[in-house]
């Protein structure tokens, strides 16, 4: 395994390996890897020949309030666990690298960034596009895994990809859980003990919803009504940036279930003391 941290050398063995005929296989992530990163590794090596992950915590998709700075990094144990996963490539580059002096180019999905996540987080999204589009220019992978925990930004990379016509497939990967239910994140190591076993709320609120639909109740603002409660009833939750249910494919607001729905989101994202948290689950109606 070989860890670059230039943004040429990382283009020139890329291009080599292509003219060699690999198949590049691009998982990128902040680091601090854990089961969720790993699970979309190994989705890569069974696809492709070789397979590169980039390690960079991205200035610009934090807001100048938010966790930049104490965003967990251990660089030597995500060398270690990437190396026993058969990563190929780790590629590792500083801000300046990525970034320079000047940048001044953002690439904006317009609608998709500005409800749920993004409403709460602005300029969020832009600060995703924009590094993954950069990575992806750097990288030049067939395919490009993302996880389904993050899901509107899995929503924004595609249609980034559909609509700038990017030559890349964008595969995905299901939540990995804590055995309670807990989805995996580099910020549950923030949560202190209690707040831990507290945290499992979000993910019993969407099994809460999932439940209520199955038992054939369509109006969806009943069941959110319940869910509040719910999360408003648990002292270790001290704000709800939002529970919505969604259409999975244009993330606009759902209140009503309609027969032939198909599948609709759910999707919540709130505070366990300083921590924000967001979960989601996918409900066949
Ligand atoms: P990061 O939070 O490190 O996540 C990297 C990838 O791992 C994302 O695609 C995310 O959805 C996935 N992931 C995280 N937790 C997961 C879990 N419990 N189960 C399955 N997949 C999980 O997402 C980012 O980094 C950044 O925004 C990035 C795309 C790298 C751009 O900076």
């Amino acid at each position: 395994m070989e860890t670059i941290d230039k943004i040429d050398k990382c283009r020139s063995t890329m291009q080599k390996l292509r003219e060699q005929g690999n198949k590049i296989g691009f998982v990128p992530t902040m680091g601090f890897l854990h089961e969720g990163h790993l699970s979309l590794i190994r989705m890569a090596k069974r696809d492709c020949d070789k397979v590169a992950i980039s390690i960079f915590v991205n200035p610009m998709q934090f807001g100048p309030d938010e966790d930049f700075k104490k965003y967990p990094r251990d660089i030597k144990r995500d060398t270690s666990l990437a190396e026993k996963e058969g990563v190929d490539y780790i590629f590792n580059p500083s801000v300046k690298e990525m970034y320079g002096q000047d940048h001044k180019t953002t690439v904006e999905v317009k609608e998709l960034s500005s409800v749920m996540c993004g409403k709460y987080r602005p300029g969020h999204f832009a600060g995703v596009a924009t590094v993954v589009l950069k990575l992806f220019n750097i990288i030049n992978a067939h395919k490009a895994y993302f996880g389904e925990k993050d899901y509107q930004q899995l929503v924004i990379i595609k249609k980034m990809v559909a609509d700038l016509n990017l030559d890349i497939e964008i595969e995905s990967g299901p939540i990995v859980r804590e055995e309670d239910g807990l989805a995996l994140s580099s910020r549950n190591r923030y949560l202190s003990r209690e707040e831990r076993e507290n945290a499992i709320v979000l993910y019993r609120c969407l099994n809460i919803a999932r439940d209520m639909i199955a038992g054939g109740e369509n109006d969806l603002e009943i069941v959110k009504k319940r869910v509040m409660e719910e999360l408003k009833g648990n002292e270790f939750v001290r704000k709800v940036d939002y529970f919505d249910f969604r259409d999975p494919l244009t993330l606009q607001e759902k209140k009503r279930i309609k027969k032939g729905d198909g599948e609709i989101l759910a999707a919540v994202a709130a505070w366990i003391g300083s921590t924000r948290l967001i979960d989601n689950i996918m409900i066949k109606v």
